[in-house]
């Protein structure tokens, strides 16, 4: 099975991006050899659970959800491949994976929609394009999306996050308290789950793989999630290894603390470039 559910994106000079079709996760991007995500030692590739790290796709519901999985259904399902990777004019890699509504999505949420995402693969640069269309003639649907990043850091600690400032953010490690970030740059020293609101277009992320700086651009993305598990939460994930969480750290473009309402007819659209600098 696992042959057959990978997608390589493949640069040359050793670039290369990998998309399992379970969830159509990223699961890879190497730049010059070099790896930019985490994925956990102790993820689970059972084409069941989502895997632990990479890009998991977030979709119809971020967070815990009465009528489904947590973070909703898009990352557990398998996509279609609606374009094999191919090499543009300018030497780029691109591909196209698709999702719609099946029996088992409509038992959760029973709307039909038609989503698509492209990958560009490019010397430094991954984009992220995505759409999704309502095709009922009288049905409206609301949903949150976001992208679940997973960098690959040799040290969180030292890892400065830029762009925060001034947004008001939701603490999930304290009962979902609103804050407003006074610091110029975000760092992380402790278990931190926040939702950034009407975060600006851009952030830069120090000292990620080689000491580099990764650049995240967004659109039509309002929010900016920061993911850290620390120690104690490490050890309740049996799909994460307790020494890992030094080692990662999750910068999340999305549209989950207003839902996204799509009339009938309508599309969403919505993008990320991420640079290595
Ligand atoms: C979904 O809604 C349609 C009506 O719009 C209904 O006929 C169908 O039974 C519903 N399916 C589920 C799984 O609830």
């Amino acid at each position: 099975m696992a042959a057959t559910s990978v997608v390589v994106l493949d640069r040359g000079n050793n670039t290369t991006c990998t998309i399992n079709l379970h969830g159509a996760t990223v699961v890879s991007w190497r730049v010059n050899n070099q790896e930019q995500l985490f994925v956990s030692k102790q993820a689970v590739f059972d084409g069941k659970k989502p895997i632990r790290g990479g890009i998991p796709f977030v979709f119809p519901q971020f967070g815990p959800w009465t009528f489904g999985p947590q973070h909703g259904f898009a990352r557990i399902i398998r996509w279609n491949l609606e374009k094999a990777p191919e090499r543009l004019a300018s030497g780029d890699v691109e591909a196209i994976f698709s999702l719609m509504d099946t029996d088992f999505t409509r038992s959760m949420w029973n709307y039909s929609f038609r989503l698509t995402y492209r990958l560009i693969l490019r010397e430094k640069e991954l984009h992220f394009n995505i759409a999704i269309y309502n095709p009922s003639k009288d049905l409206t649907f609301s949903f949150n999306m976001l992208l679940h990043t997973y960098f690959k850091v040799p040290d969180v600690r030292r890892c400065q996050i830029t762009g925060l400032h001034g947004s008001t953010f939701v603490d999930k490690t304290r009962e979902g308290a609103m804050y407003q970030e006074g610091r110029d740059v975000v760092t992380i020293c402790e278990w931190t789950d926040r939702i950034y609101q009407n975060t600006p277009q851009e952030h830069i992320i120090t000292n990620v793989v080689s000491g580099r700086k990764m650049r995240i651009q967004k659109y039509n993305f309002p929010d900016t999630v920061v993911w850290n598990p620390w120690i104690d939460k490490a050890k309740e994930m049996s799909d994460f290894g307790d020494d890992e969480y030094p080692n990662m750290i999750c910068i999340e473009a999305g549209h989950v603390s207003s839902p996204v309402i799509l009339l009938p007819g309508t599309a969403f659209e919505a993008s990320q470039i991420l640079q290595v600098m």
